[in-house]
């Protein structure tokens, strides 16, 4: 699979730790594709030998092409930028959400942002949710949730502690089911099996 982040990387941690631990099998990382240098996602990367490239808006499309047609899978794990329609449509590609989509989610909603609106909604379960990615921001069909209790106590900060754990196990699980096929993509459709 190819890996896409913006950020720290500790959702790219989690299916490194999961290869190496012998939960994923049969999977491996192609190659880390960022938007920015200097994050902790590519040192995280490099420093288990993972090629890593750098992409802005207007050379994603000749870049990506040629990596989204060699993998089975592209996972987003915290990338930032909106992917080109004719990379959406050339493979399953998943993104996970630190909120139970469809609320809190679609553009501008990343990041603490998406917690706090959750907190000022007054709702009492929060969660993260991993799905499929179409041309309609955080609006593809939902693979897989995971729900939380918020407390009166909790900020955007806490909410957020307590969501991104269950993140690492949410996106591990479903890229471990997608490779036992107990789910297919089907242009753009999901069918569970
Ligand atoms: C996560 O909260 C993820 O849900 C969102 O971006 C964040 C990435 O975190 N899409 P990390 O870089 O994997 O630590």
């Amino acid at each position: 699979m190819a890996v896409l982040v913006s950020g720290e990387g500790t959702n790219l941690q989690a299916i490194i730790d999961s290869i190496d631990s012998g939960y994923l099998r049969e999977t491996e990382i192609d190659c880390v594709v960022s938007d920015r240098e200097n994050i902790g996602a590519i040192e995280r990367a490099r420093r288990r030998s993972i090629p890593v490239i750098i992409v802005n808006r207007s050379n994603m499309l000749s870049i990506l092409s040629p990596i989204f047609q060699k993998v089975d899978l592209v996972v987003l794990a915290g990338f930032l930028k909106i992917l080109p329609s004719e990379l959406v449509k050339l493979k399953p590609v998943i993104n996970i959400h630190p909120s139970l989509l469809p609320l809190f989610g679609g553009k501008g909603m990343y990041g603490l942002k998406v917690h706090e609106e959750v907190i000022r909604s007054g709702m009492k379960v929060s969660g993260c949710t991993v799905h499929l990615v179409t041309e309609d921001v955080d609006g593809g069909p939902i693979i897989a949730q995971k729900c939380v209790t918020v407390e009166s106590t909790d900020n955007p900060e806490s909410l957020q502690q307590k969501i991104h754990p269950l993140e690492h196990q949410l996106l591990v699980e479903t890229i471990k089911n997608f490779g036992e096929k107990k789910f297919v993509i089907n242009n753009k459709k999901l069918i569970f099996i």
